[in-house]
């Protein structure tokens, strides 16, 4: 992205009341600034400048700086627009994308959608129609009932041309609770487009609890193939088939310990085998099954998950599994330490699968947060 970021996560979350700021609130084993980083990451702008409380400034430096995203941390002020405007001063494209970090689980699309816009318009945020009917109260009486249809629930990233919202933020003497809402107070036409149901704000303890519970769970799944090779002994599941030759491939070639490393992965939102244990790891060069996948393990833990079951298929003719089944559920659930069922095919005579020339692998792993 051409545009710098301003995270603006100086906020003390006093509605959620838990004593410390909110960005330092966790969800799903990870802070709500690491879920917001990791967005940034996606998106690598070309700035990143994250806008912390005064007194916790080492905190979010130390956490910034384990995300890819060289981020600048600066002290907020005390309303919202204060923090913004602090942001500001270390900005230097000539966009910029002003987001909660309260709404981390933004998807990058959003982002993307706001940057185009700004092709065309000097303010864009992203909103999505209201669903429930909206009053206006004079204390507890309606004096009006608004027409829902005209209506946005406006959201963030919220993108601006930097010297607009630089001027909007210097003249004003009002404090605004969006920068959108300073902009047209300036008499500039804020562009709306296709906000996010994933980009909602942690805002109070009901929130929060509804975010824990969608996150509560995490599903993945992985596959791997190998062909046989024409020497060695087959390692498959972490047990050795002396029957049958090697799978070629880097390392032993286990495919049923290569698929589960992805499931487990892929689950907790880690990336993949290759992503992983590729070329910038070389330690890893060669690794039995075993080790990836205890390494693994120590991956997904470090983020907040435990295992909650495994469930693996062998596809091919051979080795037959059925006489090792129980073996192999007990050697891989050892490992794991969760439950993990073995099953396995063949491919009805289709593919390489079926004249024994190797071994594929599918797995589906369910990953619980830790809470
Ligand atoms: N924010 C900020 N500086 C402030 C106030 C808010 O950077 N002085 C940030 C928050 O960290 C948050 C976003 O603006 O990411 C939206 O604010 P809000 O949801 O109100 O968060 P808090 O101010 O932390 O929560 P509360 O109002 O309950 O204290
Ligand atoms: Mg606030």
């Amino acid at each position: 992205m051409k545009s710098a970021v301003i995270l603006v996560a100086a906020g003390k979350g006093e509605r959620l009341g838990l004593g410390i700021p909110k960005a330092l609130v966790e969800i799903s084993g990870a802070t709500i600034l690491e879920h917001a980083l990791r967005v940034l990451e996606e998106l690598n702008p070309a700035q990143v400048v994250v806008v912390a409380p005064q007194d916790h400034i080492e905190t979010f430096e130390e956490i910034a700086s384990r995300f890819d995203v060289a981020a600048e941390v600066v002290a907020g002020g005390a309303t919202r627009q204060q923090s913004v405007k602090n942001g500001l001063a270390l900005v230097k494209t000539p966009t910029v994308l002003v987001h909660d970090a309260a709404r981390c689980f933004t998807p990058a699309a959003v982002f993307e959608a706001v940057e185009t816009a700004l092709e065309s318009a000097k303010s864009v945020v992203p909103g999505l129609p209201v669903t429930d009917t909206i009053k206006q109260l004079a204390g507890d009486k309606v004096v009006k009932t608004l027409d829902r249809s005209t209506l946005v629930a406006v959201q963030t990233p919220q993108g601006f041309e930097v010297a607009s919202l630089r001027r909007a933020i210097e003249e004003t003497t009002s404090d605004f609770t969006d920068e959108a809402g300073l902009m047209e107070s300036a008499g500039h036409i804020t562009k709306v487009v296709k906000g996010s149901a994933e980009a909602l704000k942690v805002t109070t303890p009901e929130d929060l609890k509804q975010f824990q519970g969608a996150r509560s769970q995490r599903v993945g799944v992985g596959t791997d193939a190998h062909q046989f090779s024409d020497s060695g002994e087959l390692v498959l599941g972490l047990l050795t088939w002396p029957e049958l030759p090697k799978l070629e491939g880097h390392s032993d070639g286990d495919s049923v310990a290569h698929a589960i490393v992805d499931a487990l992965l892929t689950a907790a939102g880690l990336g993949d085998i290759g992503s992983n244990f590729g070329v910038d790891r070389p330690e890893f060069k060669g690794a039995s099954g075993e080790v990836f996948l205890s390494e693994t393990l120590r991956m997904i833990s470090a983020a907040g998950f435990t295992v909650s079951n495994v469930s693996v298929q062998i596809v091919g003719d051979k080795p037959k599994v059925g006489p090792r089944r129980a073996e192999l559920e007990n050697r891989l659930s050892g490992l794991l330490n969760a439950p993990v069922s073995v099953a396995a095919t063949t491919t009805d005579g289709l593919g390489f699968l079926s004249d024994a020339r190797g071994v594929a692998a599918v797995a589906t792993a369910l990953l619980a947060a830790r809470s």
